[in-house]
């Protein structure tokens, strides 16, 4: 279907031509006076100074020929020169009619569908999952659904750190531990065991106390940077061990991220990218692009419009090791191999921006990827504890992740008991999926680069700007449509019938702008724009509700016709919240 704003606009373009006006000036937006009306069009005033005529004029004339118009009610031109708009009734009606019956609500595909490789959760693997890794992992996955929902081909992709300074440190407590171990035996020629040399509750404990260890032990740190080493040139006993920290974790991983409904597509890490860095490094050399500057391998990346003195990205250490740009530089080639994709996108801390324009930067300049290709970052703030402070444990530690859902479902639990409508079996089982939601929407609907207070109270809360309120607007829905299916003769086939309220009216209103949210949420790679759409569609039904008799009803006809707009709007709803990574219990 043809967006609404589309609509509009074609309709005001052909009344600007009629009176031989350039029909880009037929600009239509939201109204901010909702109290006046619903769209406005300013054309008329920039208009004015092409035309050299009053303004008021060329808006009257406009309005003139909109007299018969189907789309408007009423269309007044006030001074200076605005043009306010009202839909008219029917057409909004037949414009829910005829989302009713369509494909994905009536939201018509991109027309150009593209090949995206989004890059998030990021996770370290051998580290513990921390609320660190919440935000990329939450509005990651919201960005990979939303691309798919329009369209495009959207390949989600982990991208772990799997290549690091933990491995060695590892290997080393593990031999400090476990001497007898066959991978600590120079002279040892059988099969290494299948079976790990930890569980991953060992391993939980294995990092912090060599990383703490490091910390106070020079030799220790040095004897993890010599293994590290070891490992990456190849050396196979730690290969065996690294395979091992690899399967361990990766199951720990994997449980997670599906606790927070995310999935990738790609479990791939830094390790991955490890074979095309000579490669890589040879090509930049070869294109004059890399030179040595005191002992490293560098690129300059400064441009003549840069406001701020970028520093070269470095490509090679000094000792031959390769850095953090090299492997995501290393990581671009080989997506170039596999998929060619016509954009990336990489949700991570926006601490990282740097890092990402240097690599941005490089692989156009050497040519990785045409100097046209799309690049974002998607750069995030940080989650704070209610003292501005990142989040910490009471105790002031890093957050874990699995304590901070398991807080989050009791919070909900809480909140849902405190309603008492279902029985203690049931609210456990709805207080995860409402504390899901309470965390993702929570998350989600602030812009992404902000930082936000991590507030359990009102994140739970059933009213205000909250996951729990959208989906107790939902949980509202259902029981409306229970009670009528229980009570009420349906004799009708449920046509949606122009507004006569004022509510009604405004809840088609919004129910008509969905899939214009959905394409350009996505354009602008912005997820807490749908939440505030939402929150609005939320509050617009609960409006209705209140101000509506809908069993009670007695126009049968009227009645069927309420019954598939709130329906509508659950549909809407369900979409939305699914879009966003998160689901809705039938009732709560
Ligand atoms: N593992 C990194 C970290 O914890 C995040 C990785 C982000 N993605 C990337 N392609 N560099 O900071």
């Amino acid at each position: 279907m043809k967006k609404i704003l589309d609509i509009i606009t074609d309709e005001m373009k052909k009344a600007f031509a009629a009176n031989g006006y350039d029909e880009n000036f037929a600009k239509v937006t939201l109204s901010n006076r909702p109290d006046l009306c619903e769209y406005q069009c300013n054309g008329a005033m920039a208009a004015a100074k092409t035309y050299k005529k009053k303004p008021i004029d060329i808006a009257n004339g406009v309005v003139e020929q909109l007299k018969d118009s189907e789309v408007f009610e009423e269309v007044n031109a006030v001074m200076p020169g605005f043009i306010n708009l009202k839909l008219d009734p029917a057409f909004l009606s037949g414009y829910m009619n005829g989302m009713k019956g369509a494909k994905k609500l009536g939201m018509d595909e991109v027309e150009k569908p593209e090949t995206i490789v989004i890059d998030y959760g990021g996770a370290n693997v051998a580290k513990p999952l921390h609320v660190g890794h919440l935000r990329s992992a939450v509005i990651g996955e919201a960005l990979k659904r939303m691309g798919r929902f329009v369209g495009h081909k959207v390949i989600g992709d982990v991208h772990l750190g799997d290549w690091g300074l933990q491995m060695g440190l590892i290997i080393e407590e593990l031999k400090d531990r476990k001497p007898e171990l066959p991978y600590f035996d120079e002279s040892f020629t059988g099969e290494y065991p299948e079976e790990a040399p930890f569980t991953i509750s060992e391993l939980e404990e294995i990092y912090p106390a060599a990383s703490g260890k490091s910390k106070v032990d020079e030799a220790f740190k040095e004897r993890a940077q010599e293994a590290t080493f070891k490992l990456q040139s190849g050396y196979a006993p730690y290969r065996a061990i690294w395979k091992h920290i690899m399967n361990v974790s990766l199951k720990d991983l994997k449980r997670n991220y599906a606790n927070l409904d995310v999935d990738f597509d790609l479990w791939k890490g830094e390790s991955d990218a490890q074979p095309y860095i000579p490669g890589l490094i040879k090509d930049l050399q070869d294109k004059g692009l890399a030179y040595e500057s005191q002992g490293a391998l560098v690129v300059d990346i400064a441009e003549p419009t840069d406001t701020k003195e970028l520093p070269p990205c470095i490509v090679r250490k000094s000792d031959g090791a390769a850095l953090y740009a090299t492997s995501d530089l290393a990581t671009i080639v080989e997506r170039e191999e596999d998929f060619k994709p016509d954009h990336y996108i990489y949700v991570v801390d926006k601490r990282q921006e740097l890092h990402f324009t240097q690599v941005f930067r490089v692989a156009k300049k050497a040519g990785i990827v045409p100097a046209d290709r799309k690049m974002d970052f998607v750069g995030f703030g940080t989650m704070n504890g209610k003292d501005g402070k990142p989040f910490k444990t009471r105790e002031g530690g890093v957050m874990r992740l699995e304590n901070l859902i398991a807080d989050i479902d009791e919070a909900a639990y809480n909140r849902i008991m405190e309603n008492r409508t279902v029985s203690e079996d049931e609210a456990k089982k709805t207080a995860e999926i409402v504390g899901l939601a309470a965390l993702k929407y929570g998350d989600l609907s602030n812009q992404a680069t902000k930082d936000y207070v991590f507030d359990i109270d009102r994140f739970t809360s059933f009213e205000g700007n909250t996951g729990p309120y959208v989906l107790y607007t939902i949980a509202r829905i259902n029981s409306i449509l229970k009670k009528y299916s229980d009570t009420c003769e349906n004799t009708e086939n449920g046509e949606i019938l122009p507004p006569s309220a004022e509510p009604e009216k405004t809840l088609m209103l919004a129910l008509s702008r969905y899939s214009d949210v959905m394409l350009t949420c996505f354009e602008e790679l912005a997820p807490h724009k749908i939440c505030a759409y939402i929150y609005e569609l939320s509050n617009a039904l609960n409006h209705f509700y209140h101000e509506t008799k809908i069993i009670a009803e007695e126009d049968r006809k009227k009645q069927a016709g309420y019954i598939s707009l709130v329906t509508l709007t659950r549909d809407v709803l369900m979409t939305c919240i699914n879009v966003l990574g998160f689901s809705a219990p039938e009732r709560m």
